[in-house]
């Protein structure tokens, strides 16, 4: 087929001569947010997952919370099953939640930014069947909803890797397909994370998920070929990396916010004119 541009002449026409136009100053006017099929404006969502537990989705997902809270949206996270809790004024608490809360803009009650939070530091099904609760997909769509509602951007940290089981017939996997947000896998850098990654990005792709971006975290900082690493993964991965966050000697939002960038991603929002 030929395209539309393409003459029948073998010898291309010389191009018209375009009058000399002055090419405008750019504007400090804010661009314009992008917008939806239906005119509302886009929101930024984002289901973080993980090579494996202890890696450092928290900290990626806390950098992207601060990032969004800087561009002046409304942003919250979501930790939907945390297992590892304890009392505190009257209250249960979990790091992972708590991390998020602060770095977050959008303060909801815990009970609907983790609908199953759960006491025991085990994997989820185990640490659910001790308070005899069966950890169902429903309130977290629910609770995910209400939140979306009160918020431009909405960051879930899901729980350990990607396919951790929550009952015999719902796992992790099955929870982000559900909610059907683009995913952000956070690659834990230690020897092995390669196949861990690969195969996690099989698992995403399997279920029809957009793979928005990867994160290169140093969760081992003696590594030795890190950056050969890195370089075998941007290779393999089809979706482009978003930032490599070295060990930080103070591991805190704003720190690993330094080193993340996804401004290009679809919902983002646009800081042009803002501080
Ligand atoms: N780049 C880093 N520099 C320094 N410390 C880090 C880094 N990444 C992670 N850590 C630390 O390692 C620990 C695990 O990180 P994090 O809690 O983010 O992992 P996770 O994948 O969310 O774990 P979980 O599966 O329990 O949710 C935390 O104490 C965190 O502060
Ligand atoms: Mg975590």
């Amino acid at each position: 087929m030929k395209n539309l541009n393409e003459t029948d002449d073998p010898i291309a026409a010389p191009p018209p001569v375009l009058p000399e136009v002055e090419l405008d100053e750019p504007t400090l006017e804010p661009e314009l947010e992008a917008r939806t099929n239906d005119g509302a404006p886009m929101r930024f969502t984002c289901f973080v997952t993980g090579t494996d537990t202890e890696i450092g989705k928290t900290l990626v997902s806390s950098a992207i919370l601060h990032k969004l809270v800087a561009s002046g949206v409304r942003a919250c996270g979501m930790k939907p099953v945390a297992a590892g809790a304890e009392l505190r004024d009257g209250e249960l608490h979990n790091d992972d939640a708590d991390m998020l809360f602060k770095a977050g803009n959008v303060h909801l009650p815990s009970s609907i930014t983790t609908p199953y939070m759960l006491r025991e530091p085990a994997a989820p099904h185990i640490a659910a069947a001790l308070e005899n609760v069966t950890i169902e997909s429903a309130p977290i769509i629910a609770a995910f909803a209400e939140i979306q509602a009160a918020s431009d951007a909405v960051v879930v940290e899901g729980v350990g890797g990607f396919r951790v089981p929550f009952n015999d017939n719902f796992d992790s996997a099955d929870l982000a397909a559900q909610l059907n947000l683009p995913v952000i896998l956070v690659v834990g850098m230690r020897l092995g994370c390669i196949s861990h990654a690969l195969l996690t990005v099989e698992a995403i792709v399997a279920r029809g998920l957009v793979l928005a971006g990867w994160v290169a975290n140093t969760a081992d900082p003696d590594m030795s070929f890190e950056q050969e690493n890195i370089e075998a993964l941007a290779q393999r991965i089809p979706a482009p990396l978003l930032g490599r966050v070295p060990r930080l000697q103070t591991p805190t939002a704003a720190a690993a916010a330094e080193f993340i960038d996804l401004a290009g991603l679809p919902g983002w929002p646009s800081t042009r004119g803002k501080s």
